[in-house]
């Protein structure tokens, strides 16, 4: 199988993921990769930031792949953007963790219905993206589970750094028992303001904690990234020369070569 799955994640809420997975998907395509972005967060706001309705009443979502009324290959939408697909979510996919509850075997379903589509159905891509919740729940577990590496968006804030510990000990459970090849790619540094002292000190002590899992591109703050969702288009197509889409093009180029390092190490 040659399509990599690569979860966005962060339990805090508005570090970045979304923004992160939206405009990574677009470097890529724009880099003609074929790209899934499966949106598993209730609040679909991938879903919208690529252009699509999270309030359409639609059964073709991932809630429905994830209670067994969908196939993925029936929920899969285009987006107006070339090489570039969608699993849209809407609010209904709240209520999965309490629906599955007696299924013993549910942190795997999101790996069963990927891998079933990427074997049965002859599909392309290079890489799916899944957009994870800001929680350690059930959806997030099960994005761990389906996942061969992730990316840490990590907010230059004060607290940034708290709630990482309990992310890594999570990904070390789920590597223990349930996933033994998932694979942290790299942190990346959101939000960045250089007037802002804070901002510093936080990549500081990101980098030398995590050292060379920090990601060599900053994601600044600019009111750009803030503005292209309701536009329902990733900023490198709302402004491609803003300093926001130059640190996603930059980013994005980052996680290519990233992947012939990993691929000649191997
Ligand atoms: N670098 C940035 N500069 C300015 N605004 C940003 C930046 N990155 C993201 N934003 C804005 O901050 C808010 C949170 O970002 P985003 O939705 O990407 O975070 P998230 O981690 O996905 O949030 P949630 O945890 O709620 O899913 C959004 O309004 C987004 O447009
Ligand atoms: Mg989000």
């Amino acid at each position: 199988m040659k399509e990599k799955i690569i979860s966005i994640i962060n339990q805090k809420g508005g570090v970045g993921k979304t923004t992160t997975v939206i405009n990574l998907a677009a470097g890529l395509s724009m880099k003609s990769k074929k790209i899934l972005v499966i949106d598993l967060d209730p609040q679909g706001n991938a879903t919208t930031g690529l252009g699509l309705s999270n309030t359409d009443k639609s059964n073709d979502t991932i809630y429905s792949v994830l209670n067994g009324t969908k196939n993925i290959s029936d929920v899969i939408c285009k987006t107006k953007f070339n090489n570039l697909d969608l699993i849209k979510s809407n609010v209904d996919l709240s209520g999965l963790e309490v629906e599955t509850a007696g299924d013993n075997r549910r942190a795997f379903i999101l790996k069963d219905q990927i891998m079933a589509y990427l074997n049965d159905s002859g599909a392309s891509y290079d890489y799916v993206l899944i957009d994870c919740p800001p929680s350690l729940s059930l959806l997030t577990i099960m994005a761990l589970v389906a996942s061969n590496s992730l990316v840490v968006p990590l907010q230059t804030e004060f607290f940034a750094l708290e709630g990482l510990t309990q992310l890594m000990k999570t990904i070390e459970r789920i590597k223990n028992n349930l996933n033994p090849e998932l694979i942290i790619r790299g942190i990346l540094l959101t939000m960045y303001d250089k007037r802002n002292k804070l901002s510093s000190q936080v990549e500081k002590e990101a980098r030398q904690y995590f050292q060379d899992k920090v990601y060599q591109t900053v994601v600044p703050r600019n009111v750009r990234l803030s503005e292209a969702p309701s536009h329902g288009v990733p900023v490198l197509i709302y402004d491609k020369n803003c300093p926001g889409s130059k640190s996603y093009f930059s980013f994005t180029e980052e996680f290519l070569n990233q992947e012939k390092i990993m691929e000649s190490a191997a």
